[in-house]
């Protein structure tokens, strides 16, 4: 399988801070895989996140060691923009990314941005908003639609620039758990349709686990765990970590050797499938 992200002795010092947001990250996700990124607040996500999306290093200043690369492009070589061709990356808070006058223009945005002509902008605006279903909210204000809607449009104002990688820091966090399962799912359906690589920093594991191949547990800047969200969540450590893990894996924890499991159920209809076995 290609490696579309591959990040090589990573470590990143914000100017200014006392110690390093990185240290020594290595990470290869191959083409088409869902990761989260889950740990505690301040563990270096976000900034993992805007060392793929290239904000780190040409936005942050600060030092670095190592390299990043995304479909074997250098990061560090290449501009924001022409990353932006490759990274569709949404704001953990999306006004930081609509402000435009109406839904319409926030998605032509980027668009615009890339010189692209006016037929072809048109063109993508149209197939963004289909995509993600907003037609019907298209020529709102931003100010006018809900935290869900918001979501919506600043994934379809990526998704317009065609990359292959979508990556998102805690898009549910605004949101109702309905609104988020919503979300998850679209996002689900995009990776699908799109044969996108989705990267998702997000505290509900739950909502995620069941869809994800990759699960990477961070804490103090470092990578402590890194692979299929069954086997990282075997280990009953991660219970203290500050990572929220599904409630039906910590009952599975819970109930230590007083058990039937053969494997790690990672939602309730696992459990209840795998109590089900056991009783016949
Ligand atoms: N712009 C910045 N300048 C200096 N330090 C920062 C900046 N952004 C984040 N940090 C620091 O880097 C560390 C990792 O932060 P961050 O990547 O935002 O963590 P997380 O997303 O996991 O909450 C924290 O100690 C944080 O205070
Ligand atoms: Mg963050």
């Amino acid at each position: 399988m290609p490696k579309i992200i591959e990040i090589k002795g990573f470590t990143f010092h914000y100017a200014g801070s006392p110690r390093p947001a990185l240290t020594d990250v290595n990470l290869s996700i191959d083409d088409g895989e869902i990761a989260i990124i889950a740990g505690p607040s301040g563990c270096g996500k976000s900034t993992l996140l805007r060392s793929i999306n290239g904000l780190i290093p040409h936005m942050y200043s600060g030092t670095y060691i190592g390299e990043v690369y995304i479909n074997n492009l250098k990061v560090s070589e290449h501009t924001i923009s022409e990353i932006a061709k490759h990274v569709g990356y949404v704001f953990q808070n999306p006004e930081n990314q609509i402000f435009m006058f109406s839904v319409e223009r926030d998605i032509a945005f980027g668009l615009e941005n890339l010189g692209l002509p006016r037929e072809e902008i048109k063109k993508r605006v149209d197939w963004a908003i289909d995509l993600l279903g907003i037609r019907e909210i298209m020529h709102r204000a931003p100010h006018e639609i809900s935290d869900g809607q918001k979501q919506r449009v600043a994934i379809a104002g990526v998704l317009a620039m065609k990359p292959k990688i979508l990556i998102l820091d805690e898009p549910t966090s605004l949101l109702d758990p309905l609104s988020a399962l919503d979300l998850i799912t679209t996002v689900k359906h995009l990776h699908d349709t799109l044969k996108l690589t989705v990267i998702v920093v997000e505290h509900r594991l739950d909502l995620l686990v069941s869809i994800a191949d990759r699960l990477i547990v961070m804490e103090d800047g470092k990578i402590i765990s890194n692979n299929e969200p069954r086997e990282v969540l075997k280990d009953d450590r991660l219970l203290t970590v500050g990572v929220g893990v599904p409630s039906i894996v910590r009952l599975r924890h819970l109930l230590k050797d007083a058990c039937i499991f053969k494997h790690l159920p990672l939602t309730p209809s696992e459990f209840v499938e795998q109590i089900n076995v056991a009783q016949r």
